[in-house]
């Protein structure tokens, strides 16, 4: 059981997480749901990016996708979802014309390098700021190859939080705490 005294601890950094005291949690969530359903903080908890994919296209399409695109960057989603969902912008852009194209070709690169969200290990004190683990597929399209994630650094750069165990990995101790490598990487940044 936690104390009290940890538990107040806890909300205190669960509350200053949406300040970027801590910065982990940069999109805010709950239950590994995203929170927006409270009007005041909409906009807020979601990337810039999202704002202009929303944008992008018209008959709802670019609403319907900047309205999935949130979960995929929570912490408990799996290491390819946020890939799978820059894919998925990609491929739903074809139906458009060149213009609309390019600019959802690039909002879906944007996209794929935002930072997802990681919890911190509240079983080290102070709590230890993780990275995310990074997807070991190539994308679908070309468009993406190289590209991944960012980390804030002022997280741990040894320490990366697998959502898969919902535990913290040592950098190196699994394939997934290094960019993908496989056919298709254009330029490493090791
Ligand atoms: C492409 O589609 C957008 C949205 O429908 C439209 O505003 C724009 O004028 C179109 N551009 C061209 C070059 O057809």
């Amino acid at each position: 059981m936690l104390s009290l005294t940890r538990l107040g601890y806890l909300a205190l950094v669960l509350l200053s997480a949406s300040q970027s005291a801590v910065g982990r949690e940069l999109w805010l969530e709950r239950d590994g749901r995203a929170i927006e359903l409270n009007p005041r903080r909409f906009g807020q908890n979601h990337p810039a990016v999202l704002t202009k994919l929303r944008a992008a296209c018209g008959k709802g399409v670019c609403a319907k996708l900047a309205g999935a695109a949130v979960t995929p960057l929570l912490a408990a989603q799996p290491e390819c979802s946020q890939q799978d969902m820059a894919d998925q912008i990609i491929d739903t852009a074809k139906q458009f014309n060149g213009t609309t194209q390019a600019a959802m070709i690039a909002i879906a690169q944007e996209y794929r390098q935002t930072e997802k969200n990681t919890p911190p290990d509240f079983k080290t004190k102070p709590p230890t700021l993780r990275n995310s683990v990074f997807c070991q597929t190539a994308p679908r399209n070309a468009e993406l190859n190289g590209l991944v994630q960012a980390q804030d650094p002022a997280n741990d750069p040894n320490t990366f939080f697998d959502p898969a165990t919902k535990a913290s990995v040592k950098l190196g101790a699994q394939a997934n705490t290094r960019p993908f490598s496989g056919a298709g990487v254009v330029a490493s940044t090791e």
